[in-house]
């Protein structure tokens, strides 16, 4: 690391340290504050910046290992002709990366877009490839859209017009000439990468209801749409507009830069990439990057820190994936959805639990997200004892904006509603991909007393006895053929879960009774959010109740389920903790750079449940009204409807 940057500093002491040019966008870019900065700066400067081989050689060594002997899809990944729900292009990684490795670039920003498109691909928000260098500055549209449907027809509306221009709910014809739902649906099916499902993208691309758990109100944020932080195709869009009582209008709207790295950062092309880009180098004494990217994505992400730990608190805190939404700069800002036909009944800064005043037998567990602690568990099982005694007799968990979090609580959502000693019903079986490396990295990791990372083989269980392991499985691996590729994996294993943080012997009227309880989801419910809704609906026969998309097409009720994911920097971290050599170098730039580690199948299926489409559909399905776009109590009783109406 420091030996790269003692190159890259040497690469650009010869690019720059010559006849200084006349004009560096990066030194116009670095003087301007924040609200004279335009899409023109941030692109010139963006674009002046010249390749370097040596990044390049690093990046793509660091990535092959990463996508080669990390990633548990990279084969999954090749199926052709995926069944609907899904649309997904078949991704070869290593195919891709070879190409990048023949190209020839004298932008920086061309390299690290194209792994950027990579990543985006897979239509996995676990898999991602996002340098600081191209996405620090934070671009914004006026409008706010939602898609909702009247008679049958469905239609693109402004939801929220912060332009001054009074197009609040006018109708959105056009985009760039493009009918408006089509040109997004392209943007989504293109950048977006929130799902393998389009209607989930389109979802992910609009306005969506949040709540904040911590203030306890209900908000809209910004789809990915609207809000970029990396380079829109182009300076503005161009709009038509249907308002009611007015004749068409046409509007383009420029995109706003509303945020950036902070004044003085740089001043010129060398600081802008020395203080923006490189990542600080071990010697330097600065943390490699975790949470200094901006992730203004659809969809939030989760991780799996490497936790420094005793080995007897290994149960508790192994296999944490932490959702990193809140950290982001997409969250709500003020409560902007009111609930007049609900009763708040009670909250943690966690979740919160409501009863509908229309129909007093429905209450609401609000799950939005997936990182919590036992202690939340006891407040849930307290909030739902709460509405049993208001006579509730039927729960919708609403998972709306959940993008993941613990997967322990993947075992414990679902057993507060279904109890259970079987340690493995509320389990997936999971697998890892195998190489030496990170044979060496778990042997090292089961003979440690005082480290654990995800990989412990003493956090599963055996499928066949359900016994904690306490030999290395990753030493005894098979062999299989994956759209003719051939790979090594463990043998599938159970994720463990600490089932007593559960109080079984709390009881509600809908114990047990999958007819009871419903699952409210636009798709997005993401990782452990995913993972839960897979073992509700497979395990339980509990049907979830999809809202928006497409109507008449079916809808995933959850996405990229497909197991943890960890970051680059964090698998070296486990490496490093456990003096085992890694495979790969730290990448030069800083970011957020992942992969999923390992994937999962529900119940006995042999397709990894991330390229099942069918055990994505939904069984009930939804459309937005204009109403039920606006206000998220009309959305419950919507789903109250379509759950038990029928
Ligand atoms: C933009 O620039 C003008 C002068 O060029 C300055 O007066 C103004 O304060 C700047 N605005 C911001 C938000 O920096
Ligand atoms: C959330 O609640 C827990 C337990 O009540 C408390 O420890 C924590 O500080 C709270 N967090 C916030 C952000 O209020
Ligand atoms: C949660 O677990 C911690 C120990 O990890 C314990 O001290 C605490 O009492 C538990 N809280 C609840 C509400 O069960
Ligand atoms: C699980 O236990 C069974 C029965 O003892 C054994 O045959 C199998 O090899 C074990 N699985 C792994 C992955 O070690
Ligand atoms: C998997 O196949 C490779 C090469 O085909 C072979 O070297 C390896 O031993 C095989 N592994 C197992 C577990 O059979
Ligand atoms: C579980 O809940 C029951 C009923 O509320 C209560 O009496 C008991 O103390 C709880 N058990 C634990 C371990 O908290
Ligand atoms: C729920 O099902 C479990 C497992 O079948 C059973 O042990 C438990 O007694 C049941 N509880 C209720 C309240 O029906
Ligand atoms: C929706 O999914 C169900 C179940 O998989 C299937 O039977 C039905 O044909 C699908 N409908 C459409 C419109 O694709
Ligand atoms: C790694 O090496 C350091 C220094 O030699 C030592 O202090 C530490 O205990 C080792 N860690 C493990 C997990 O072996
Ligand atoms: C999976 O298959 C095994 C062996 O055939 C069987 O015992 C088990 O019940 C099945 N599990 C599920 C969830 O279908």
């Amino acid at each position: 690391m420091l030996q790269m940057s003692l190159i890259l500093s040497a690469t650009l002491a010869l690019a720059f340290g010559a006849p200084v040019p006349t004009s560096d966008p990066c030194s116009t870019l670095g003087s301007l504050t924040i609200g004279n900065v335009t899409y023109e700066h941030v692109s010139d400067c963006y674009k002046s910046i010249e390749f370097f081989p040596e990044v390049a050689e690093t990046t793509l060594k660091t990535m092959h290992t990463a996508y080669n002997d990390f990633l548990c899809f990279r084969d999954a990944a090749l199926t052709p002709d995926l069944d609907l729900p899904f649309r997904s292009a078949p991704v070869d990684a290593i195919k891709e990366l070879n190409k990048i490795a023949k190209k020839h670039y004298t932008r920086d920003f061309d390299f690290h877009a194209d792994f950027l498109n990579l990543a985006t691909a897979f239509n996995d928000p676990h898999i991602n490839y996002q340098v600081e260098c191209y996405s620090s500055y934070v671009f914004k549209q006026p409008l706010n859209l939602y898609a909702s449907v009247v008679d049958g027809k469905q239609a693109l509306h402004v939801f929220q017009d912060e332009s001054g221009s009074e197009l609040n709910d006018c109708e959105v014809l056009t985009i760039n000439g493009q009918n408006a739902l089509e040109h997004i649906q392209a943007w989504a099916d293109k950048f977006s990468g929130a799902s393998k499902d389009p209607g989930v993208r389109l979802n992910a691309a609009l306005v969506s209801h949040t709540y904040d758990a911590v203030n306890h109100f209900w908000g809209v944020s910004d789809g990915g749409f609207r809000l970029r932080s990396t380079l829109p195709e182009e300076s503005s869009l161009d709009y038509r507009f249907k308002c009611p009582d007015r004749d068409t209008v046409k509007k383009t709207f420029q995109w706003a830069v509303t945020d950036g790295p902070e004044a003085g950062t740089f001043t010129d092309k060398t600081s802008f990439v020395a203080n923006v880009c490189v990542a600080p180098t071990a010697s330097s004494g600065g943390t490699p990057s975790d949470h200094t990217a901006q992730e203004l994505g659809p969809v939030p992400f989760t991780d799996t820190p490497a936790i420094h730990k005793h080995k007897r608190r290994r149960l508790l805190e192994q296999r944490e994936e932490h959702t990193k939404r809140q950290l982001v700069r997409r969250e709500v800002a003020e409560p902007t959805l009111d609930l007049p036909d609900a009763t708040f009944v009670a909250a943690d800064n966690k979740t919160a639990v409501y009863q509908l005043k229309s129909d007093p037998s429905v209450g609401i567990l609000v799950v939005p997200s997936m990182m919590f602690w036992n202690d939340t568990i006891t407040f849930m099982q307290h909030g739902l004892s709460e509405l049993a005694a208001r006579k509730v007799s039927r729960i919708i968990v609403d998972t709306t904006g959940n993008g993941g979090g613990y997967t322990i609580m993947v075992n414990l959502l679902p057993t507060i509603f279904f109890p259970t000693q079987d340690k493995t019903l509320h389990s997936h079986l999971a697998e890892y991909r195998v190489s030496t490396a990170v044979q060496a990295l778990t042997s090292a990791d089961l003979a440690s007393l005082t480290v654990d990372t995800t990989f412990e083989p003493r956090t599963y269980l055996n499928r066949t006895t359900h016994a904690s392991f306490t030999t290395n499985f990753f030493l005894d691996p098979v062999n299989k053929t994956l759209n003719g590729r051939e790979a090594e994996y463990t043998q599938k294993v159970f994720g463990d879960a600490p089932l007593e943080w559960v109080n079984q012997t709390i009881t509600y009227p809908w114990t047990n009774d999958s007819s009871k309880i419903t699952i409210l989801t636009d798709g997005n419910c993401g990782s452990a959010c995913g993972m839960a809704t897979d073992i509700f609906v497979s395990v339980h026969g509990v049907k979830a109740v999809a809202v928006g998309g497409y109507p008449g097409d079916n809808l995933s009720m959850f996405s990229y389920a497909g197991a943890s994911v960890k970051t680059v920097d964090e698998i070296i971290g486990n490496f490093e903790e456990l003096n085992v050599t890694a495979p790969f170098a730290r990448l030069p730039y800083k970011g957020n750079f992942r992969v999923t580690i390992y994937d999962v199948y529900s119940r006995n299926d042999t397709v990894m449940l991330e390229y099942n489409p069918a055990r994505h559909v939904a069984a009930h399905r939804l459309q937005y009204t204009p109403e039920t776009a606006r206000h998220h109590d009309l959305l419950w009783g919507a789903v109250a409807k379509t759950a038990w109406s029928s």
